[in-house]
């Protein structure tokens, strides 16, 4: 049996968006108050899959690191770190690429999307990035993963690797880790496309609300969101044909800590020229006071560097024993 131990993590590779905090750092934080143990890190090994220059790259992990501090991660009583600073994730990532199957990876639907028709011209640490992102999650032996919906094929090659090593080398090894992807918001849809998700790395601006819009500017993306001409109706049986507007709902139904049969029942009739301006209003209300405390923590980076630093001693503290054990078993 494995001591129950959360990880999880968010690319800095752009502004960290709506979707990224409903579906992820939000529950992060639920996680953390549950007093379980957490540990969650900005993956900047995984933002150069796809190019990030330099500078870009340095800021956006900053402004990750500092989105969870605003967001209520505490990093006394969780571990917040970045990728890079604990090696230990490239060297179990290796030993994952030669456990993990060209099959395998060639299924998965994000490298398929992400790659596109041009995968001749993909970098090869995009076609490899769940072998990190296992070895990231098993380098803590890591029992539960809080995610969005987009990261469940990820978490299921998770399983398989991890299953794999333990058949492979005969061990009971590495846990069998549960994907935890709960709540109204687990996949937030691009306001232009309901078909699409929110991301950050969407090349339309309008597409997302980003947690360092101003209140101006969420209003105006909500106010412009594609959506039908028909009033909200009176039971969610009613959206079902409607993706942008059951996106809206969900969205809503997150922010208020309600379920989207409640938020139907208490907009029933009500136009999207009525609820869109509720909805801002309300999304204004829960991310204002999250973008004060990210734009005040920003403006003293060297502390963020210093937080983040002292996550990444703390992870290195639990993940080099692994590591260690993990050699030996291979027999290096
Ligand atoms: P992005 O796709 O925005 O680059 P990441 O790949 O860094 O995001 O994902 C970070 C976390 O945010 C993951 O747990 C992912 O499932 C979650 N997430 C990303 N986009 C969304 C979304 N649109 N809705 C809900 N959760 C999301
Ligand atoms: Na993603």
């Amino acid at each position: 049996t494995f001591t129950p131990r959360i990880f999880s993590g968010i690319q800095p590779s752009g502004g960290l968006t709506l979707g990224n905090y409903l579906g992820a750092l939000k529950r992060f934080v639920e996680k953390q108050d549950e007093g379980i143990e957490t540990i969650y890190c900005l993956v900047d090994m995984h933002a150069i899959t796809v190019w990030q220059s330099p500078a870009d790259l340095r800021r956006q992990t900053r402004e990750g690191a500092a989105a969870f501090i605003a967001a209520g991660i505490d990093p006394k009583r969780s571990i917040l770190f970045n990728q890079s600073q604990v090696s230990a994730h490239a060297e179990l990532g290796w030993i994952f690429n030669c456990v993990a199957r060209m099959g395998w990876m060639g299924r998965m639907t994000q490298w398929k999307d992400k790659a596109g028709k041009n995968s001749e011209n993909a970098s090869l640490g995009l076609f490899a990035y769940p072998a990190l992102m296992a070895a990231d999650i098993l380098a803590y032996k890591a029992t539960h993963v809080p995610v969005g919906e987009d990261q469940k094929q990820h978490l299921e090659l998770t399983r398989d690797i991890a299953a794999k090593f333990n058949n492979d080398y005969g061990v009971n090894f590495f846990p069998i880790t549960e994907p935890v992807i709960e709540g109204a918001a687990t996949r937030v849809m691009s306001l232009r496309d309901g078909s699409k998700k929110m991301s950050k790395s969407d090349p339309s601006d309008q597409s997302r609300i980003n947690l360092t819009d101003d209140a101006d500017a969420i209003a105006a993306k909500i106010r412009k969101a594609k959506t039908d001409p028909e009033p909200l109706p009176d039971t969610l049986d009613g959206l079902k044909d409607r993706p942008e507007a059951r996106n809206l709902v969900n969205i809503y139904a997150a922010l208020a800590g309600l379920t989207p049969a409640a938020v139907v029942a208490e907009h029933a009739g009500a136009q999207f020229g009525t609820f869109k301006p509720r909805l801002a209003e309300l999304a204004v209300s829960v991310l204002s006071p999250i973008t004060t405390e990210m734009n005040r923590l920003m403006a003293d980076p060297a502390e963020i560097d210093r937080i983040l630093g002292e996550g990444s001693a703390r992870a290195e503290a639990i993940a080099r024993p692994i590591l260690d054990e993990v050699y030996d078993i291979v027999g290096m």
